[in-house]
């Protein structure tokens, strides 16, 4: 289809040093204009405050700072450089105007300091946001606060602790499936619950029966993510939910994949009782290195005193205020009220888009994922032939007989000019290679990003040594992981 274009090609991509390393002793990137007031010793001013030796510091020229950071800055892969279809991140393009709106300036200089009386703007967004996602999950009341995924899930896990032990019914165990994301069963222990694991059936769903068996007195609720880490549905959900609700259980919902659902299904509907949504994903506002996250809690009813206090209302008089006397609230989980700037962009890109929109990006990402899945299948083993919804698991088996692994093809489509899918996760499909391409590519892209992973696999079978060696068009080849996460060098030590 694309003929012989190939997405990697040589690449302006210069080796650079330290700044330290370019340092040269007397060179500036300023030039000030001559002194017109007294000098003033700063010994005077400030006195045991004063520094007198900055240690060592570089001095560089403006140009040579300037070209320094430009160029680093090109070595880092990021969404506004191409198709990152790291799975489970739903990577998704930021859409410029969400920036727009965030550094408007009565909001981007706004204090969390200022008095309720003059933040009514900033309190009127953050109540905007909360109904409208109150609204996409189908539950009754939020907290905003969270500052990432994990941090929603304790959290929500909290709430769930605080409400059982309200009804005087303290319970010891959460149930957690085997294809559950990390931060789940660490969540649970982190709140003091013993962890239980539950069996994936053949389908990669939950194992209902195995459920029944495992669902007493002893458990306070059950983690489930949906659609799974395998990019599936979970068909039996309201069964789930019956099962937990009748032993006095709890459902907590996973959110981190609600780009598969969004317009289209609410978990406040089939059953989950509390959940998080990580607006750093599904809601387009920028993930880890481009800012702070923000993971919000949206509950049942049941649950919203126990929300972390201050809790946004509405006065007689229609104005906005928080209220702290919150007498069962699990306490504040973050300073202040979140990270505000992310509100407004996650605010931006839902009003940008509208009901419709948002049903269309949901249709879009789960048709992306399985426009790879039917051009992949074959090349690469498909664990579960389950139907696929946002994001699609294959397996390196296939490529294993090479001795070729699911690590290797990801450094391979490095060559490639791609970001790695996410290696290695879930943990129920060994050799697991996890795509999730998001709505925000073209058919355009979508094929090259096939037409690199087919080449990948006609290499595995013809020169594997290039794949077990990749990436080779790089810059730096393949480094030693296991050195750099067991003998990290993090200092710079001048030579003597
Ligand atoms: C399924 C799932 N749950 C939870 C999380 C945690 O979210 P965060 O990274 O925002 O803390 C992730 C993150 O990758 C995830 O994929």
């Amino acid at each position: 289809m694309s003929g012989n274009f190939k997405k990697a090609g040589t690449h302006l991509s210069q080796n650079e040093g330290l700044i330290f390393e370019k340092s040269s002793p007397g060179k500036k990137a300023y030039k000030l204009p001559p002194l017109d007031v007294p000098e003033v010793d700063a010994k005077q001013l400030l006195g045991d405050a004063t520094r007198d030796d900055l240690g060592n510091m570089p001095e560089v020229s403006e140009i040579e700072i300037i070209r320094h950071f430009t160029r680093i800055s090109t070595w880092n892969y990021a969404i506004d450089h191409g198709m990152f279809p790291l799975g489970s991140c739903t990577m998704k393009y930021n859409a410029r105007v969400n920036e727009v709106v965030a550094r408007l300036s009565g909001l981007a200089e706004s204090h969390p300091y200022q008095p309720t009386r003059i933040s009514q703007g900033a309190l009127r967004i953050m109540q905007m946001l909360s109904e409208q996602l109150i609204e996409i999950t189908g539950m009754n009341a939020i907290t905003l606060q969270p500052a990432a995924g994990a941090h929603g899930e304790l959290t929500g896990i909290l709430l769930v602790r605080s409400y059982l032990e309200s009804q005087g019914n303290p319970r010891k165990k959460i149930l957690v499936p085997d294809s559950a994301h990390g931060t789940n069963p660490a969540t649970a222990a982190m709140c003091g619950y013993a962890v239980e694991n539950i069996k994936s059936n053949a389908a990669g769903m939950v194992d209902i029966a195995a459920l029944e068996a495992q669902v007493n007195d002893d458990v306070a609720a059950l983690m489930l993510t949906n659609p799974n880490t395998l990019g599936v549905f979970e068909q039996e959900i309201h069964k789930i939910a019956d099962v937990l609700h009748a032993k006095g259980a709890l459902m907590y919902m996973d959110g981190a994949n609600m780009n598969a659902l969004v317009g289209k299904a609410r978990p406040g509907d089939f059953g989950a009782d509390v959940m998080h949504l990580n607006l750093h994903k599904t809601f387009s506002t920028p993930h880890g290195g481009g800012g702070p996250g923000s993971g919000p809690v949206a509950c049942k009813k049941i649950l919203e005193p126990f929300l972390p206090a201050p809790v946004l209302v509405t006065k007689s008089d229609g104005t906005l205020t928080l209220d702290y006397n919150r007498p069962q609230s699990i306490g504040r989980v973050r300073m202040f009220y979140g990270n505000f700037g992310m509100f407004v962009r996650a605010l931006a890109y839902i009003m940008a888009n509208g009901p419709e929109g948002l049903r269309q990006t949901t249709e879009d990402a789960v048709l992306n994922a399985n426009y790879i899945r039917k051009h992949l299948t074959g090349l690469y083993e498909l664990p579960y032939d389950t139907p696929t919804m946002h994001e699609v698991v294959f397996s390196d088996k296939t490529q294993t007989k090479k001795g070729i692994k699911t690590g290797d093809i990801a450094k391979r489509l490095i060559d490639y000019g791609y970001h790695p899918y996410t290696v290695s996760f879930p943990l129920v499909v060994p050799g697991a290679m996890m795509i999730e391409p998001t709505e925000s590519e073209s058919k355009e892209e979508l094929d090259l990003f096939i037409d690199a992973m087919k080449q990948i696999a006609e290499e595995a079978e013809t020169t594997p040594e290039v794949i077990a060696q990749a990436p080779g068009r790089t810059r730096v080849s393949r480094l030693d992981e296991t050195a750099a996460a067991r003998k990290p060098v993090l200092r710079w030590t001048p030579k003597a």
